[in-house]
């Protein structure tokens, strides 16, 4: 089936016992056992089933398939957060005096993790120096890549038919949709040869003490590496979705497609009209040709791009504050990917504990906004900023700020 499609079906075909057609809310901590036999047979992983919301809930079983097929990969575990979803894809195959090799422009609470938390326990983390390939070759040397493809979704890339091992995502973003529900995502790519590197990764290739001896790679092939995710990383630390924000993600990616075209389509229309606008310095939009992410972006997704831009109000922080404060459609937030226009000023929020050099050098001046593109209709959108670029030129023409 095609994304749109499988957005909408995979996962769940009605309930057999109460032919609901709507996912079932499973709102319950425990399944019961026929018999202690049967429990235990559970338990030894002989039979499947569920066992307890923790380990797993059917609720969110349809949402893991259903993102898992999304994204191509063999089999996926929801968590509670983005955040989650990264740290257990991370602890699963790292221990004290392992290392990560990372690209260095993150998510800011991943950086953290990664400098601040990971490397207290001895996991360290090498910063390639850009985001070219042969800075973070992986395979080639035995290592499986891990990708955040929270901001693109699956409708517009699939990283691991690019040769991605383990997709992460923030559920929580465009793909719930709306800003109402935390979730994150590990969908395992199914390909990475675990068993080729058995030193390295011995808690793939050996019995495992913490699972009652069970080799993942033996018992579940392909899906060695979320099958552990979730029963060592999960059932013992507990990030576990609740099965209502199971199933309000589900309702969010009913719609994932259609959202997506729409949020594309106004981005682009935005990221024209702020190109053109005498209060505008520059625009940081894949889409244009001049952008250095252009060729990248046109290989891996070809015309569309994701909602996310950046712009500069001429005239410095006290502009691009005036321009922010001034709208009125777009919510004031740092949140991203909702069915909302919202917008955010990182010199002021988000990065205001760095110093002005420490701003410049992860790519953050101080006039810069940036907005996520929602689906509301691209008039109201554009209406908006219109005024908001008005206020901040008034404002700056009366403080008399530098507009060059
Ligand atoms: C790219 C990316 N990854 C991960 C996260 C973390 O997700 P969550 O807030 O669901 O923990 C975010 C949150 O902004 C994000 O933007």
């Amino acid at each position: 089936m095609k994304r749109e499609t499988i957005a909408i079906h995979e996962g769940y075909q009605g309930d057999p016992t109460t032919r609901a057609v709507a996912v079932p809310i499973y709102q319950t901590i425990a399944f019961e056992f026929d018999s202690a036999e049967h429990g235990a047979a559970l338990f030894n992983l002989e039979v499947e089933g569920n066992i307890y919301t923790r380990i797993g809930n059917p609720t969110n079983a349809v949402l893991e398939k259903r993102v898992a097929a999304l994204e191509g990969g063999v089999d996926a575990l929801s968590v509670s957060s983005g955040m989650a979803a990264i740290h257990y894809a991370i602890a699963n195959i790292t221990e004290l005096g392992t290392n990560v090799v990372s690209l260095p422009q993150l998510y800011g609470a991943t950086y953290t993790f990664l400098t601040h938390m990971l490397a207290k326990q001895g996991v360290t983390t090498r910063f390639s120096e850009t985001d070219r390939p042969e800075d973070v070759e992986a395979h080639k040397h035995g290592v499986p890549l891990i990708v955040d493809n929270t901001i693109a979704t699956p409708i517009l890339l699939r990283p691991i038919e690019y040769g991605a091992d383990v997709v992460v995502h923030s559920m929580t973003k465009f793909m719930g949709g709306h800003g109402t529900t935390l979730g994150g995502m590990i969908v395992d790519g199914g390909k990475f040869p675990w068993g080729d590197y058995p030193e390295r990764f011995y808690m793939m290739t050996r019995p495992e003490p913490a699972y009652h001896g069970v080799v993942y790679t033996e018992h579940y092939g392909a899906a060695a590496f979320v099958a552990r995710c979730r029963t060592v990383c999960q059932r013992n630390t507990g990030a576990t979705l609740s099965p209502f924000n199971g199933f309000l993600l589900l309702q969010g990616i009913e719609t994932l497609a259609l959202r997506v075209e729409r949020h594309v389509e106004n981005a682009r229309k935005v990221a024209e009209y702020l190109r053109d606008h005498p209060m505008v310095e520059w625009v940081n939009y894949a889409g244009f040709p001049d952008n250095p992410l252009y060729a990248m972006a046109q290989r891996y997704m070809g015309s569309q791009r994701c909602s996310l831009l950046t712009f500069g109000v001429r005239g410095g922080f006290q502009a691009g504050t005036k321009c922010f404060d001034a709208l009125r459609l777009f919510k004031r937030m740092v949140n991203m990917g909702d069915a909302k226009s919202l917008v955010c000023h990182p010199a002021s929020t988000t990065h205001r504990q760095l110093t002005p050099e420490e701003q410049k050098k992860v790519g953050v001046t101080p006039e810069m906004i940036r907005l996520s593109v929602g689906i509301e209709h691209i008039d109201d959108i554009l209406d908006d900023l219109a005024q908001a670029l008005e206020k901040a030129r008034v404002e700056a023409a009366r403080d008399v700020l530098p507009v060059t």
